[in-house]
């Protein structure tokens, strides 16, 4: 097998990916964060730990694999792995140590499941802007780059916002829950999964490549269940919890 063939199977392995996991995500909902159920899943470990070795692969991997490429230090090559190091530095090294999740836990399945997605997906997009994809120092002045920009750009800070705000709700160190009121709240239960699906489609369109649309899917697969999910626990748990407001796409879904 030629290396394009393989890199060819791990992209549509992430595409059957994403459907298997939307199939199961609409059955089961992973048990982390407000689902977490305390027993079963296995061994269970401290939640921060859990995510910042669940991410580490989108940081570490994507940059050995991109530094392996022969275009590597070409200019679209090195200014797609700044925008991608920009999102997951931040998630992996920053995110984790934000969150006021006391005593919380994660069960090891969900790190390792999360582990061998993030490697197999830092494989598959960092090898295509490094060394299968071709793009000259004019890409960026391409409409298809420019929109995926500022595309990837609005859905980053949507996806910050919402998590700073969710992040603000809790004041001392308690892991309670209460109703989020600002910003794109008013809307929608998970504007920070909007801003994330937002941002992988405009990686998408600024690499134009199927590599990026595969990963743009999954990321939709895994957030579209669970912010249905988070939806019917607010409207469960809160009985002022604001009839209008809507899962994931304010007013349609
Ligand atoms: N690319 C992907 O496929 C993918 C997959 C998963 C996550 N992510 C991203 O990772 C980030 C975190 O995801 P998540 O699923 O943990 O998000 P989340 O359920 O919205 O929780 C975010 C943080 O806010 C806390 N929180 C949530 N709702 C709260 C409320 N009503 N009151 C007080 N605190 C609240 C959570 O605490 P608890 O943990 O204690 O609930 C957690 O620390 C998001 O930006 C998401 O987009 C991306």
């Amino acid at each position: 097998m030629t290396e394009i063939q393989i890199h060819t199977a791990a992209v549509w392995t992430v595409i059957a990916l994403a459907i298997v996991t939307f199939i199961y995500l609409s059955r089961i909902t992973a048990p982390y964060g407000r689902h977490y159920a305390g027993t079963g899943w296995g061994p269970h470990i401290d939640n921060r730990l859990g995510w910042v070795i669940m991410e580490l692969p989108t940081t570490a991997v994507f940059a050995l694999i991109h530094f392996a490429g022969e275009a590597a230090w070409n200019l679209v090559p090195l200014v797609f792995l700044a925008m991608w190091q920009g999102h997951y530095l931040h998630r992996t090294f920053v995110y984790p140590f934000r969150t006021r999740t006391a005593g919380r836990k994660i069960p090891l399945t969900v790190v390792g499941s999360g582990v061998l997605f993030n490697s197999l997906n830092a494989y598959v997009n960092a090898r295509f802007i490094s060394s299968i994809g071709e793009y000259g120092a004019d890409w960026l002045a391409d409409p298809r780059f420019l929109l995926g920009a500022a595309i990837f750009l609005t859905g980053m800070a949507l996806n910050i916002h919402s998590d700073n705000i969710l992040l603000r709700l809790r004041k001392s160190n308690d892991a309670g829950y209460s109703i989020p009121q600002r910003g794109m709240f008013r809307y929608v239960s998970c504007p920070n999964y909007l801003g994330e699906i937002i941002e992988w489609a405009g990686w998408a369109i600024a690499t134009w490549s199927l590599a990026g649309f595969a990963f743009f899917i999954y990321a939709a697969a895994n957030l579209a269940p669970r912010a249905r999910s988070n939806h019917a626990w607010y409207r469960q748990r809160f009985s002022d919890y604001p009839a209008e407001r809507r899962a994931l796409i304010p007013g349609v879904y």
